[in-house]
Order: structure tokens, then C-alpha cells, then sequence
């Protein structure tokens, strides 16, 4: 059996062809031009498609999508993502079946990391476990007993969005002092450009004063290997917060295996270290035991793993 596995990023649309029993037969990532407006990233997905499936002259059962947004309760609309500019209340199965003749079959984009996690990663090792995934946004994905918990309309999970300062900055989906708010691709850049500005000494200023918008969560990453105290200490404060989201996560759902993937995840210990230590610091004793921060290694891929599992489950 074979399927088509759609993971619509705000920066780019990965597609794959998956197998199964296989895995991945061919992945492809085109840039999404979100500003281009929905028309045309639905045009972009369909031709992303037809490609895939000329080029092995295959015969899927049909679409599934991750997308970076709440997704309805019957997995066909995608509502108000705030990293898509533009995007209201989309009908985009239907807008990919127009276009392709496939079944589609979406889902939020964090719930499709775990669901791959939890079938080909470092998840599958638990029943439950909590996903965080770190890119443009940070999203959410809870799988109990194996599954995905949808809450009552299909869109629990929205950990970006939980509020662990009530001074701190609005994301783009107007909540405040989310983690998102902090450790999302922008919001993380802007913080370490502004810390670096403060340190003209460092290299990481030589490197960046002209031009700050160049910096990505990558390059602190690399800084912090080359040992640069500045990128390692930018690194500890986002992780930091990133503990202190997750003890949130843990206190409500006593769930202890925390499952991290995604671009900014790159950063990896710099990051999921402090992390843990500041969650370990402040759970309530009861839920340290057994406590664990993961990196999922299969980074950006599990949500691409997870749409084609979501078509396999859904559509055949
Ligand atoms: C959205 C989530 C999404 C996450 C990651 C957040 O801003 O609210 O729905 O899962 O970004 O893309
Ligand atoms: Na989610």
C-alpha cells in the first residue's frame, strides 16, 4: 500500500511518497511562498503530487496533510493558522481533491509528528508520551494509549499557545507569553539579535551587526559547538522557558516522556538540557520520576511519516 505524506511548513511544503511496509520511497521540499496566498500553495501541493506519483508510476490510496494550524474534527478544514498569512477557515481536503482526484485527509501538523514518532521513532517506545515540535511555530501533539488526543473538536494540544508569562510577548495568534512567543524561528532570532547587539565583543556581533535578519536558531547552534558563551547562554535562557512550559504540559496530563523534533530541535542539548533540568527543578516531586526529555531523531521527518500514516489509517 502506498500513500502521499503533505507536511505544509510556513517556510516550506515537503512531499513523500511512502510505502507501508517501506518507509519512504522519495521525498521532495519546494518552498511554500505563503504570501503568494492559499491559491497558489494549494496549486504547488497538487503539482508536488501529480509529480511524486507520475515519476514512480504509483497508485496511492490517497493524501494525508499536516498543516500549522487547528484542524476540524472530520480532517478537512484548517482553521485560522497563524503562520499562514491569509488563511481563515479552509476546506483544503477538498481544495486537494479538486486538484488531484486523491482523497485528502489532514490533520495539525505537532499531532502528525507524534502519530509518526509514535510509529516509526523514538514514540514507539511508549503508549503515551507528550511531542513538542520547535520551527516556525511550536506546536503540540499528545498520544495516549497510541492514539492521538483530539480533545472535543479536534484541536487539543496547542502547546505553543499555553502561557507561561502573562508579561511576555503576543505571538501571531494574539495569545501572550506562550512558548512560542519565545522559541519560535522568529521570535528566538529576534531575542539573540538583541542579546547580541548588547555584546559587541562577541563574534557572533562581528558576524551578524550587518545584517541581524541572516541569524537563524541554526547558527547558535553552531556557535554554541565552537563554544561561544553568548550562543551557549542565548540557548540556556530559551530552554528555560521551554522547561518551564513543560512542567505545564506535565502537571495537567501526567505524562513524563516529553518527544522533541523539528528544525529549531537542531539546537539540541544547548537546549533540551536546560530544559530538563529547569522542568526537573520545578515539578512537583511526585512527577519526576520516570521523567524524560527525548530528541526525536527522526527531526522534521516524523510529521512527514505521520500524514502518510494518518492516509494509510484513514483513506484505505
Ligand atoms: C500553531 C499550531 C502548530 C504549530 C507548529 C502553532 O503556531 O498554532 O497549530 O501545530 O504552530 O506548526
Ligand atoms: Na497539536
Amino acid at each position: 500500500m502506498i500513500s502521499i505524506g503533505i507536511d505544509l511548513g510556513g517556510t516550506n511544503i515537503k512531499a513523500a511518497l511512502v510505502d507501508h511496509k517501506k518507509g519512504f520511497l522519495q521525498t521532495t521540499s519546494i518552498p511554500t511562498h505563503a504570501d503568494l496566498g492559499k491559491e497558489h500553495v494549494f496549486d504547488r501541493i497538487a503539482l508536488a503530487v501529480k509529480d511524486l506519483v507520475e515519476e514512480h508510476n504509483a497508485d496511492p490510496i490517497g493524501v494525508g496533510m499536516g498543516l500549522p494550524g487547528m484542524v476540524s474534527l472530520d480532517r478537512k478544514t484548517v482553521k485560522n493558522p497563524p503562520n499562514l498569512p491569509g488563511w481563515k477557515v479552509e476546506n483544503v481536503a477538498d481544495e486537494i481533491f479538486k486538484r488531484t482526484g486523491y482523497k485528502c485527509v489532514i490533520e495539525n501538523d505537532a499531532n502528525l509528528a507524534a502519530l509518526g514518532s509514535a510509529h516509526f521513532g523514538k514514540g514507539k517506545a511508549f503508549n503515551s508520551f507528550i511531542m513538542v515540535t520547535l520551527g516556525t511555530g511550536v506546536g503540540g501533539g499528545i498520544i495516549i494509549d497510541k492514539k492521538i488526543y483530539r480533545g472535543t473538536t479536534g484541536m487539543a494540544g496547542e502547546l505553543g499557545h499555553v502561557i507561561i508569562n502573562y508579561h511576555g510577548p503576543l505571538s501571531n495568534s494574539n495569545t501572550r507569553g506562550g512558548i512560542e512567543a519565545y522559541l519560535g524561528q522568529r521570535f528566538l532570532s529576534r531575542f539573540a539579535a538583541d542579546t547580541i547587539r548588547q555584546n559587541p565583543e562577541n563574534s557572533l556581533y562581528s558576524k551578524f551587526h550587518k545584517n541581524f535578519d541572516k541569524l537563524e536558531p541554526v547558527d547558535l547552534y553552531h556557535a554554541a559547538e565552537d563554544g561561544n558563551e553568548l550562543g551557549i547562554d542565548i540557548l540556556r535562557q530559551a530552554g528555560e522557558k521551554l522547561g518551564y512550559a513543560i512542567v505545564n504540559y506535565v502537571h495537567i496530563l501526567d505524562i513524563r516522556k516529553i518527544v522533541v523534533s523539528g528544525g529549531v530541535a537542531k539546537a539540541g542539548r544547548w537546549l533540551l538540557q536546560p530544559a530538563e533540568e529547569t522542568a526537573l527543578k520545578y515539578l512537583m516531586p511526585p512527577f519526576r520520576e520516570e521523567f524524560e526529555i527525548i530528541d526525536e531523531s527522526l527531526g522534521n521527518d516524523a510529521a512527514l511519516l505521520g500524514a502518510a500514516s494518518l492516509a494509510f489509517e484513514e483513506l484505505r
